[in-house]
């Protein structure tokens, strides 16, 4: 498959809402505005395309909240996607629309052996032909495994150890081959070191803006879009000689999720070799 510019799907938030409980941001006594939802979600899609970027829509369906998450729909290795195995029950009615959509675009769908949860690009992230893996909360180490044995790539598994930071991409957020965001109290020490280890340089986010899911942003080049509330992420993004574009996203915060949730890569993440165009 080939993609002449960034590539991301979006899912319209249209049935979005608080109507379960699977992460500590989520409180169905803390209920979306649903206008204010739709405004910050249009205002983050309105960013991306100035950036560049062709953005794709999903429909929205009644009844899967969460389907507004589309970096969970898969993992995406070249023209192949790895579908989402979704740990909670109340997610796991979006898996056959995300298969119906990204095969009808041309990808390959493979779904992974029953008894693997994986959660796709949320716990999955690539810097440069290394698998960065996120297990324990909501993916299973033998899933990464696996995909990562299917994809012939390395894989560095990184235990997650704080439930607010349940996915890969609320803690971890590769920029370049070279540079990453991380939270590093979100991971275990053996996965502090593993980082320390392989990513060359970073940018690591204090406690406030990590709650402000600093780590939850969308790269593209040296462009990155983030969340408001993360001025001193964006003083060192600009260091580094990165341009940073805050936009609210409250709304989706009370789900436990971002910039970086909202979309799904699907030319592959900056920060991966094999990545088209
Ligand atoms: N409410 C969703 C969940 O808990 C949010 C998903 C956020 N997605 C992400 N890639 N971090 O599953």
């Amino acid at each position: 498959m080939t993609f002449d510019r960034p590539t991301i799907l979006m899912c319209p938030p249209d049935f979005y809402g608080i109507e379960y409980e699977i992460n500590p941001w989520m409180s169905r006594s803390r209920e979306s505005d649903p206008d204010l939802a739709r405004q910050q979600w249009h205002a983050l899609y309105v960013l991306l395309l100035s950036l560049n970027a062709d953005v794709r829509l999903m429909t929205p369906v009644k009844g899967l909240p969460d389907l507004v998450f589309t970096a969970n729909a898969a993992l995406i290795h070249e023209s192949t996607a790895y579908l989402s195995r979704f740990r909670h029950p109340a997610r796991q009615g979006e898996t056959p629309l995300n298969e119906e959509w990204l095969t009808t675009q041309g990808f390959d769908c493979v779904t992974l052996p029953e008894g693997m949860d994986f959660e796709g690009a949320g716990d999955a992230l690539f810097v440069k032909d290394t698998l960065f893996a996120g297990y324990l909360i909501r993916s299973d180490a033998a899933a990464m495994q696996w995909v990562a044995g299917e994809i012939g790539c390395r894989v560095i598994p990184l235990q997650l150890v704080d439930e607010r930071y349940y996915h890969l991409d609320t803690c971890f957020c590769p920029l370049s081959e070279t540079d990453a965001i991380i939270y590093p109290p979100a991971f275990d020490e053996y996965g502090q070191k593993a980082l320390e280890a392989h990513i060359e340089s970073a940018l690591i986010v204090q406690d406030d803006e990590a709650a402000r899911f600093a780590c939850n942003a969308v790269v593209l080049g040296e462009h990155v879009v983030l969340n408001t509330g993360c001025p001193q992420l964006e003083s060192d993004l600009r260091d580094r000689g990165y341009e940073p574009h805050a936009t609210p996203l409250d709304e989706f915060i009370k789900a436990g999720g971002s910039a970086k949730c909202l979309t799904l890569r699907l030319d592959g993440e900056d920060s991966a070799t094999w990545r088209a165009g």
